[in-house]
Order: C-alpha cells, then sequence, then structure tokens
C-alpha cells in the first residue's frame, strides 16, 4: 500500500470513527429513547448528498474533571450547510451521544463558524438543539460560548431567517438561543424547554410539575408561545422546518421564491357572498374565508394553538408568498388580548423584515377590556401590534369583512398607518363602536323606545363601509366573492412599492 493510499485509508476510518460520535452504544439509548441522532436528522433534512460537513476533527481543550481522558471528534455538533429544495442553508445538529450535546467553548465556536457564513453570504440558519446545556466541566467558558451565539443570532436577526428545532432538552440559559431565532419547532413528548426543570421548582417554588407539562412541547406551543410549531415526531418537525423555509426570501435583500400555480387568479367564490352570518353576533370560521382566497387553499399556519383568536400564517397569492393576518370571530369572537397582539405583531414584523407582503382580513368587536388585560399591559401589548403594522412598509392589502371598531380598527393596519390599499365588504362595520354600546353612553338615561330608534340611527349611519369609504379611508367596498382576484391584483399593483422610515439608530418598540 502506498503512502498515499495509507492516508486516504487513515482518513476514511478518522471520518467513519468521527461518524458515531458517542460510539454505538449511545447512539442505540438515542433510538429507544425515540430520538433521531444528529447526522439523522441532518439526512432527513437537507436535500440527499448535499451536505458539506465542516469542523468534523474539532476536539474540547478542557482538563477539568477528568476531560482529558476523551475528545471525541466533533465535540458533541455537527456543522456545515446543504440544500433544501436546492436552496442553500447552513446548519448545527448537537449530538446528545457526546457528553449530552452538551456546550463547549469549542463547540460554540463551530455554532459561531457557521453563524458567521450564513450571515456573510445571505442564507438562512438552522440549529438543532438536543442538548445538556453548558458543559459543567467548562465553567466560565462554556457560558461565553453561548454569549457568543446569542450575540450572532441578535446580528442576524432582520438579515437572514434563524430557525430552531428543538429535538431534545434545553434548558437554562440555553433557551434563549431558539428565542432569538425567528421560529421554534418543538417535537411533542421528547423535546422541552425550560429555565430550571421540575427539580429546581419543587425546590423553590413547591410546586410539583412533570417536564412535559413545565415545558414541553404543547404547553409552548399553545401557552407561553415560546415555540411557533409542535410537531408529533421528528420527522414532522423537519418537514415543518423545510415548508416554512419554502415561504421565505434568503435573506432580507431578496424576495421570497415564486411559486406557479394552476388556480386562476380570476376565480371567484361565491360562498363568500353569504359567509357573514345576520346576527351580529354569530361566529363563522375566518379560515373558510382564508383558504378560498389563496393559491390552491393552501395555508401554513404559524403559531396554530396559541392565541387563537388571530390567524397568522404564510400563503401564495398568484404564486407569490404572503403573510396573512386575520382575526378568528369562532375564538372569543376575534378581539384581541394581550397573547393575541404579541403574535400578530412578531409575525407582521418578521414579513416586513423580510419582504414578505401582509394581507390582512379584518373582523375585531375591539381590545379585551377587564383588570386582567390591564394588569398584563394590553395597552403596551397591544402597541407592539400597532407599532409593528405602522413601521412596517411591505405593501399591506387590507379587507374589513365585518367588524372594524375603535382601537382595533386602527391596529389593524388602516390607512393612517401606510395600508396601501384598503377594502371592505358591503357587511363591514367601521365605527367607534357596536350601536349598543354606543348608545349606552350617549342615551343611558333615555327610555327603551328612544334607545331603540338610537340605536337604528347609530346603524344607519355608521355600520356600513359607506362612511369610510365616502372619506376615502378605504379603497373600495368590494364583492365578498371577488376577494381573491382584488387582494392579487392589489398585491402586484404594489410590487413595486419602496417606502421609508426616518433614519434612526434603531426604533423603540414598547416592549
Ligand atoms: C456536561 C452533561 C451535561 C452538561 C448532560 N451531560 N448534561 N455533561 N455538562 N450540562 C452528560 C451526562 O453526564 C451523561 O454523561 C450524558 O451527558 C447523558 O446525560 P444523562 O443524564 O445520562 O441523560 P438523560 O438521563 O437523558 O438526561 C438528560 C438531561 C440531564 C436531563 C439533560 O443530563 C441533565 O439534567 N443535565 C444537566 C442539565 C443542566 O443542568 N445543565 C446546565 C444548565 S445551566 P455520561 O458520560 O454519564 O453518559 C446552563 C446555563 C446556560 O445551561 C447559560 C447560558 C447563558
Amino acid at each position: 500500500m502506498s503512502i498515499q493510499t495509507e492516508k486516504v485509508k487513515e482518513l476514511v476510518e478518522r471520518r467513519a470513527s468521527a461518524r458515531l460520535g458517542g460510539g454505538e452504544k449511545r447512539i442505540e439509548a438515542q433510538h429507544s429513547k425515540g430520538k433521531l441522532t444528529a447526522r439523522e436528522r441532518i439526512e432527513l433534512l437537507l436535500d440527499p448528498g448535499s451536505f458539506e460537513e465542516f469542523d468534523m476533527f474539532v476536539q474540547h481543550r478542557c482538563v477539568n474533571f477528568g476531560m482529558d481522558a476523551s475528545h471525541p471528534d466533533g465535540d458533541g455538533v455537527v456543522t456545515g450547510h446543504g440544500t433544501i429544495d436546492g436552496r442553500e442553508v447552513y446548519l448545527f445538529a448537537q449530538d446528545f451521544t457526546v457528553s449530552g450535546g452538551s456546550l463547549s467553548k469549542t463547540m460554540s465556536e463551530k455554532i459561531c463558524k457557521v453563524m458567521d457564513m450564513a450571515a456573510r453570504n445571505g442564507v438562512p440558519f438552522i440549529g438543532l438543539n438536543d442538548s445538556g446545556g453548558a458543559r459543567i466541566q467548562e465553567g466560565i467558558d462554556a457560558l461565553a460560548g453561548y454569549g457568543d451565539i446569542f450575540e450572532r443570532n441578535i446580528l442576524s436577526s432582520g438579515v437572514i431567517p434563524q430557525i430552531s428545532g428543538i429535538f431534545g432538552p434545553c434548558a437554562g440559559g440555553a433557551v434563549y438561543s431558539p428565542a432569538l431565532t425567528d421560529f421554534t419547532v418543538m417535537v411533542r413528548n421528547t423535546s422541552y424547554m425550560f429555565l430550571t426543570g421540575p427539580a429546581v421548582v419543587k425546590q423553590v417554588t413547591g410546586e410539583e410539575v412533570n417536564q412535559e407539562e413545565l415545558g414541553g412541547a404543547s404547553v409552548h406551543a399553545s401557552k407561553s408561545g415560546v415555540a411557533h410549531f409542535a410537531a408529533d415526531s421528528e420527522q414532522e418537525g423537519v418537514d415543518t422546518i423545510k415548508r416554512l423555509l419554502s415561504f421565505l426570501p434568503q435573506n432580507n435583500m431578496e424576495t421570497a421564491p415564486l411559486r406557479p400555480t394552476t388556480d386562476p387568479v380570476g376565480r371567484v367564490d361565491d360562498l363568500l357572498n353569504e359567509i357573514i352570518p345576520d346576527n351580529p353576533n354569530k361566529a363563522y370560521d375566518m379560515y373558510g374565508v382564508i383558504r378560498s382566497i389563496v393559491d390552491d387553499g393552501d395555508f401554513f399556519e404559524v403559531h396554530k394553538d396559541f392565541a387563537r383568536n388571530i390567524i397568522v400564517g404564510f400563503a401564495h397569492m398568484n404564486g407569490r408568498s404572503v403573510g396573512v393576518v386575520a382575526n378568528q370571530p369562532n375564538v372569543l369572537a376575534g378581539v384581541l388580548d394581550i397573547n393575541a397582539s404579541r403574535k400578530a405583531a412578531r409575525f407582521v414584523r418578521f414579513c416586513d423584515a423580510f419582504n414578505i407582503p401582509l394581507v390582512t382580513l379584518v373582523d375585531v368587536p375591539g381590545f379585551l377590556c377587564g383588570t386582567q388585560q390591564e394588569y398584563g399591559a394590553i395597552i403596551t401589548n397591544g402597541a407592539k401590534l400597532l407599532y409593528a403594522y405602522g413601521e412596517a412598509t411591505v405593501p399591506k392589502v387590507t379587507v374589513t369583512l365585518r367588524k372594524s371598531y375603535g382601537g382595533a380598527h386602527i391596529v389593524m393596519s388602516c390607512k393612517q398607518l401606510r395600508g396601501d390599499i384598503n377594502y371592505a365588504w358591503p357587511t363591514a362595520n367601521i365605527a367607534v363602536m357596536g350601536a349598543e354600546g354606543a348608545v349606552d353612553v350617549l342615551y343611558a338615561k333615555e327610555s327603551p323606545e328612544v334607545r331603540e330608534e338610537k340605536i337604528k340611527e347609530y346603524n344607519d349611519l355608521f355600520c356600513n363601509p359607506y362612511q369610510a369609504a365616502q372619506k376615502g379611508y378605504i379603497e373600495d367596498v368590494i364583492e365578498p366573492r371577488n376577494t381573491r382576484f382584488r387582494v392579487i391584483r392589489a398585491l402586484e399593483t404594489l410590487d413595486g412599492k419602496r417606502q421609508d422610515i426616518p433614519a434612526k439608530k434603531h426604533d423603540n418598540l414598547p416592549l
């Protein structure tokens, strides 16, 4: 065997050994928990044969607590780049089979290297997390490693899409990297995120709770909103990441790819002319409207189980990627509360950062009132959504279907917040408040007959779209069945939109 052949053989063997991470036994243990390994996850995520790995032979430099006895190649994380549907991404996947995927200084250096490359090359970044947190033996070095990652998450925010997959433990300060990224996908029953685990919670507060109840996928997808998606399996988690990317541009200088469709632009839907119930207090399902107007009825919802009184997600309209924001009359009458405002505000800001036009469908009775909301700062949280729409410079097309009352009318992408094209259905009520509420304030002491008369007068005057149309606050009153092509035409005319905000160091969004 020539020297060169021997050296190539050594390389092949070294690679094979590095690919085993913590070894066969630990890989088996990982599988027995119903989890895949880092490399198996990457294989599922990327186009076949597209993965280019970096730093496979990097080893940790720690000598404390017996760490110098073992130096596994790769040090608990697999990093590199590849393609998804032919589009480039950079990524890391933590390898739980090596020291529980815990973060060492060298692991952070590997992760930071690919983060820097993603930012420099204008390519989305994906982190697949499965880690016991800071590598305890490394002390402050591990913490510094987290700090380095967080800083890069912050600098890349709004520049390249950043997506976190949580496929195992993610605890302590480690949770803040996913929290800084744009979207977080969790897997039910095998992943969890919390600042302190059940044992510490019990010690500090006496509360008894298991991992799943404290920080499982369902909790974060429905109660806290920390997770945007909860998947039933790792495969579904990976598919969610891929589908999400299909709606996004590579970076903030580009637009999302067009997706050709055979769905006719001029498709009308007569059912929309009958969807609004006669009784204004009766609900209907906004999903029906969304699916009716977008290409092929295909709507990719974000935060599906969190603050369900507002719906946000991605779709295509005549091939163009759009962000849809819609009040949901079927849940809490579509009222805006703290969580709905936070959810929609973050989504609007994401779309604005990444050149994705916004389509807003309005049926909102107002903001939720009461002490719980006031104590929780509905004022500040509602202002987030107001702020997000007001600062957004992407094309903004709004359709008011029914109620659009008071402050909530302003917040939901009204004309004065630089809404570009605002339409209303003939069933729209654009007013300060509903008729009963208004008469309660103005004619509280009057007889029921007078009040009845005033309610009618108020309804005739305000509870329609024509007052707004007469004053130019909306561009047109449209037939519901025509909504698809009216919105598509609006988006088309706004394609070249350029709008600035005053130069500033950064804004001061009400946090
Ligand atoms: C070093 C770690 C580790 C860590 C796990 N391991 N976490 N090694 N540092 N943080 C090692 C274990 O010693 C074990 O090694 C192997 O990984 C697998 O761990 P197990 O405990 O056997 O696995 P499992 O039973 O599945 O439990 C997983 C776990 C548990 C729940 C994550 O390991 C755990 O509680 N780890 C500690 C979590 C933690 O407190 N981390 C620090 C958080 S503070 P061997 O060789 O025995 O197989 C933090 C601060 C970040 O992260 C701050 C950022 C600003």
